[in-house]
């Protein structure tokens, strides 16, 4: 009979080698491109009606450089993508955790709401993996950080997937702009596709609007400001510590937004500029003129703005009343015209949903971002 001190020590072994078996065999596992189910082959990244996480959501480490290296020099766009992607899988994980059929139904939403929610987690889903994969194997691929989702009523919900939907477009296009491989801007163009689809049904099904935004989406050149732009959904502290900086490099620019007594948002409106974060507001040199910069489709139009007297005196501005009341509007404060260098942005941006109208309206009182 063996001594208990043996069957200690072999009890120890085991759980040493396994240890080592599971330490060893996780990280390279999904490191492996051709690990678990690979997007364009699995149906799972479309039909998948489980309420679980499905993979790679389902693990929640970063994924460690497999290979000693320099990194690829687009690999920093798609860990920016990668980390930006985990907040919009979690963002419809959560929706469809939280949310029955039932929910939306009650709202007038069509029945197949929730379906279709799942099928656009699903594709979510397919993004994580085709980011790891995009990210070479002597780079990090970052892991999920905690958020903090608008998640109290159905309806605010849908809101604030469909501003995640349509403003994805704009930084997408910002990012084909960064990248250096020409495959890799292929992919983001592919990427944006996909998400003008969630957009568009989001549009027609739900909200019963025209889906078009006009003859261009609205594409706008700096796209880490608008990703920078969503850090207050972050929980501060929850992210893996092995995580690069997001977005790298960063800038963390003052967040903008409309006052609260905002009455329009549509073209033509006046409104009155909020910068939210008390630790993080603009600071205004008495003699540089400033400029509220408007991106829309392919062209930005700007307008000098008044801050002398800021924060006593609070700033207006009129959206100009010449761009077409379709897809998006982004604003920025810059010290230059036409914003031309991302040096030259000194708040902002922040997303101006046009349509549907009342709904974008309906964000700025609820705010998409707690900051
Ligand atoms: C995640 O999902 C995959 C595929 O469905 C499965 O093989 C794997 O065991 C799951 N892993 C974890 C940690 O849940
Ligand atoms: C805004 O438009 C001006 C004039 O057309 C252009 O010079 C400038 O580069 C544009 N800004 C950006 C950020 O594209």
């Amino acid at each position: 009979m063996a001594r208990p001190s043996h069957i200690c020590s072999a009890l120890t072994r085991w759980l040493l080698l396994l240890l080592v078996l599971s330490v060893a065999a996780f990280p390279p596992m999904l490191a492996d491109p051709t690990y678990g189910p690979i997007p364009g082959m699995s149906d799972i990244y479309s039909q998948y009606w489980g309420t679980e996480r499905p993979f790679p959501g389902n693990f929640t480490d970063p994924i460690f450089p497999t290979e000693d290296g320099p990194p690829a020099e687009d690999d920093y766009i798609w860990q920016n993508l990668l980390a930006a992607e985990w907040m919009i899988f979690e963002f419809y994980q959560q929706g469809v955790e939280r949310f029955t059929e039932a929910d939306f139904i009650r709202i007038g939403m069509p029945p197949t709401t929730k379906l279709r929610l799942m099928e656009i987690r699903n594709n979510e889903a397919g993004h994580l993996r085709i980011f790891q994969n995009m990210i070479s194997p002597t780079s990090i691929k970052p892991g999920p950080c905690k958020y903090r989702f608008p998640l109290t009523d159905p309806l605010s919900y849908l809101a604030v997937m469909t501003v995640i939907e349509v403003s994805s477009m704009a930084f997408l296009t910002g990012l084909v702009q960064d990248a250096k491989v020409d495959w890799n801007k292929g992919a983001l163009a592919a990427i944006s596709q996909t998400e003008a689809r969630h957009e568009t049904w989001a549009l027609i099904d739900l909200w019963k609007v025209s889906p078009f935004a006009g003859p261009a989406d609205t594409t706008f050149p700096y796209a880490n400001q608008i990703l920078y732009s969503t850090h207050g959904l972050v929980v501060e502290g929850s992210c893996p510590p092995e995580n690069p900086e997001y977005p790298y490099p960063l800038q963390a620019l003052p967040p903008l937004w409309a006052a609260e007594n905002t009455e329009s948002m549509a073209p033509g409106a006046v409104l009155t500029l909020l910068f939210p974060d008390p630790k993080n507001q603009p600071v205004f040199d008495e003699y540089t003129q400033y400029y509220a910069v408007f991106f829309h489709g392919l062209l930005n139009l700007s307008i000098p703005i008044e801050t002398a007297g800021y924060p006593e005196r609070p700033i207006t501005v009129t959206i100009p009343a010449a761009c077409e009341a379709k897809g998006i509007i982004i604003a920025l404060i810059a010290d230059e015209e036409g914003a031309p260098t991302k040096e030259s942005v000194v708040a902002g941006p922040a997303v101006i949903l046009e349509q549907p109208a009342a709904l974008g309206l309906a964000l700025v009182k609820s705010g998409p971002n707690p900051t």
